[in-house]
């Protein structure tokens, strides 16, 4: 006889008229083939990247001043417009319902042949759809959690902690020694701070407020630069000529904040320099964006010399360069720190009709420092 499941998933619909339509629809899961494996979802993180989804696009969002909540309390729906100019950057999903959710952790109710020894245990898992009550995946992207973890403490395993796992791996393989982080009192900011002590990496960590700032020398930061204070600059210099660092990863992308860190860097390398050479220095700077914090244009100040890259950093891409042995050695690591280095703390937990609630869309939305939502589509 076949297990089925029935539950909801919440979807995030966008229409040719504008309207982006959130809402919970009906689910049914069952016949996992051999290699697979049925999850009843307990947690799942909203991440900045899942925000973006249910929400429009990180450059083309919805207007959430025009949030309109509709239908019953049992099955509410959130309206919202999307502007006539974001459209052109969603027309790829015009009409197609997407799962939020790229990743969580929960309990495997059923198995196919191959993934037996799944079933009864709690597992960590990728895939995307995870704002749901039950997930059909392949074995190969779910990772067997210790007995005695917390399930909110497997629900993050993925994206954030092999991402700070893959600056540090791209630092190596590119030659490089050190790393600078802006908007680095994030969740992900915080991982990478926890490693790079650990791994006694030299990081200049970058925030935008004393109270971050605080935050990341409470938990050892050797380096940490508030962007707003009036001597950032002149400490970004001095911190990379002692540091020597020339490699940094910038979530914000719009603005110049990039180009302040590759002039500094600039600054820094020719600082004992006897001999004036109009290219500027031969020491190779690369910045690289790996976020849409800021979706405005990226504004480059020309005065960085000319050995240095500004490139794009996605995990998807970074994880087939480094493999399968390299993201399994990863993953263990992770699934080993998981309630230390990679830790995620959690403001409040979401069922799925709270993730409909137009004032906890507002509170999410902010993206603030030490404000991460889990969602727990069972409650
Ligand atoms: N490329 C990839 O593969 C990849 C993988 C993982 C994560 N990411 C990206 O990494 C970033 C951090 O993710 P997370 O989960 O750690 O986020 P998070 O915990 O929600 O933190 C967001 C942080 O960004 C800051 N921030 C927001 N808007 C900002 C702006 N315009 N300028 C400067 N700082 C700003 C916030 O500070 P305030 O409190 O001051 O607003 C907060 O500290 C996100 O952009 C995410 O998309 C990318």
């Amino acid at each position: 006889m076949t297990d089925t499941f029935d539950g909801f998933q919440l979807q995030s619909t966008i229409d040719v008229s504008g309207t982006l339509r959130l809402e919970l629809v009906e689910l049914t899961v069952s016949d996992p083939a051999p290699d697979e494996v049925i999850v009843r979802v307990e947690a799942s993180p909203i991440n900045p990247s899942d925000l973006a989804v249910m929400l429009g696009a990180a450059t083309a969002p919805a207007d959430l001043d025009t949030l309109n909540l509709t239908g019953s309390q049992d099955r509410p729906i959130v309206l919202a417009k999307v502007s006539p100019e974001s459209m052109g950057a969603l027309s790829a999903r015009i009409g197609i319902g997407i799962t939020p959710g790229a990743e969580g952790a929960g309990l495997v109710v059923a198995a196919g042949r191959n993934a037996r020894h799944f079933l009864g245990r709690r597992v960590s898992m990728r895939g995307g759809g995870m704002y749901a009550q039950y997930r059909k995946l392949r074995m190969f992207d779910c990772v067997a959690l210790p007995d005695d973890l917390d399930v909110s403490s497997g629900a993050a395993m993925f994206i954030n902690p092999l991402t700070a796992l893959g600056f540090v791996e791209t630092m190596r393989t590119e030659g490089f020694s050190g790393l600078v982080h802006l908007a680095a009192a994030s969740n992900l900011g915080q991982m990478l701070n926890r490693l790079c002590i650990a791994d006694d990496i030299p990081l200049i960590n970058v925030v935008r407020s004393t109270e971050q700032a605080r935050l990341l020398l409470d938990q050892g930061a050797r380096y940490v630069l508030d962007s707003l204070s009036p001597d950032y600059e002149s400490e970004l210099r001095e911190a990379l000529y002692e540091t020597g660092i020339t490699l940094a990863f910038d979530p914000i992308g719009g603005g110049s904040q990039a180009s302040q860190v590759l002039a500094a860097m600039e600054a820094a390398a020719t600082r004992d320099v006897s001999t004036y050479n109009r290219y500027g220095s031969e020491v190779f700077k690369q910045l690289y964006i790996y976020g849409l914090l800021n979706p405005s244009p990226t504004v480059l100040d020309r005065w960085v010399g000319f050995a240095w890259s500004i490139g794009g950093w996605l995990l998807t891409h970074r994880l087939q360069r480094f493999g399968k042995d390299g993201e399994a050695r990863m993953l263990e690591r992770v699934r080993n720190e998981l309630t230390t280095t990679f830790a995620s703390h959690y403001t409040a937990r979401l069922g799925l009709r709270d993730v409909l609630n137009p004032d906890i869309i507002r509170a999410y939305s902010r993206k603030a420092t030490g404000e991460k939502f889990l969602v727990t589509p069972q409650d």
